[in-house]
């Protein structure tokens, strides 16, 4: 049985990674998951120089997930390459970065800067629905999406992932802009604008009033835009959006997914991903795939 998957040129041992943002840069889950068994790192998304994110609460509890409006907090690129890149290479798994800014440069700026760091892959974020400027600015308009596209793409020496947000009228007009501006891969979907509000205070719960949702209440959503991007397009599908069992990762690749992200669900059981590792090999044995990637789109 042959586990591995090949995402635009880079080989992971398995088609699963972390959603950026709830897994850090992996040292905080060290001691639940064995860090060599996930197919990639992908790292909480970091910017050309620290940001400080928005002010609290911004997490909440909603029905099946979560809301949050962390902001992007992230301590920049400088010390995101000499504290974070040298503690994934300790490790025997691909190191995907997660990417954000507030303008073309900034997101250039990032690109540049890692294009001599061993790591194996970029995620570009154009769909953070908690920061004003940037993120889903770019990410809610094919013309704007397709631009940075090629913009980051002429600074980049790993293969571009670009992540696209569900909060738009057409997903498959969204996958295309990016292919068509040169993305190697795609990945979907980042979190639905949300809102919450606490009764007893009548005050919105999160400081920010909105917040993205996320977790097992967004999965079948998120099965629906993966399948309409993966026909959308040729480049590779990165899924996730609820992800918290084998199954439903599985579902995601029959979809039509190449690798799958798991994210919320890291939160509430930390060793999670290590489940979908095993339960995901047991399901090949189980209907006799040879490859994963005989498994992806089967659905049609
Ligand atoms: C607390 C939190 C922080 C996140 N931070 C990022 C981020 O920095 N960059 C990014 O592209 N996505 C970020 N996301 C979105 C996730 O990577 C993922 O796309 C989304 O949560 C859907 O997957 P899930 O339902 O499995 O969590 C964040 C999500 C959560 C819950």
């Amino acid at each position: 049985m042959n586990t591995k998957v090949n995402i635009a040129g880079v080989e992971w041992k398995n088609p699963v990674t972390v959603a950026s943002g709830t897994f850090g840069s992996g040292a905080e889950y060290a001691d639940f998951v064995d860090l060599n068994r996930l197919g990639a790192v992908t790292t909480k998304g970091v910017a050309n120089v620290p940001w400080a994110g928005n002010p609290t609460p911004r997490v909440a509890e909603t029905y099946g997930g979560m809301m949050n409006a962390v902001g992007l907090q992230n301590p920049g690129i400088d010390v995101f390459c000499e504290r974070d890149i040298p503690f994934l290479k300790k490790y025997d798994t691909k190191i995907i970065v997660n990417v954000c800014g507030r303008s073309e440069e900034d997101y250039c700026e990032v690109v540049e800067r890692l294009a001599d760091e061993d790591v194996d892959m970029l995620e570009i974020n154009i769909s953070c629905p908690n920061v004003k400027e940037g993120g889903i600015a770019f990410g809610q308009n094919p013309k704007a999406a397709e631009a940075i596209t090629k913009a980051v793409k002429k600074y980049a020496k790993q293969p571009v992932i670009m992540k696209l947000s569900p909060n738009v009228t057409s997903i498959p007009e969204m996958a295309k802009a990016v292919e068509a501006g040169g993305a190697d891969a795609v990945s979907l979907i980042n979190t639905f604008t949300g809102m919450k509000i606490d009764i007893d205070r009548k005050k919105f719960v999160l400081a920010n009033r909105t917040g993205g949702v996320s977790g097992p209440a967004i999965h079948p959503i998120a099965v629906r835009m993966v399948y309409e991007a993966a026909h959308a397009v040729k480049i590779p599908v990165i899924g996730m959006g609820g992800i918290a069992k084998a199954e439903d990762a599985i579902e995601m690749i029959l979809a039509g997914a190449s690798a799958v992200s798991v994210g919320t669900a890291n939160f509430y059981n930390p060793a999670v991903t290590m489940e979908i590792v095993d339960g995901i090999e047991k399901y090949m044995e189980k209907y006799g795939f040879e490859n994963v990637s005989d498994m992806v789109g089967i659905v049609e």
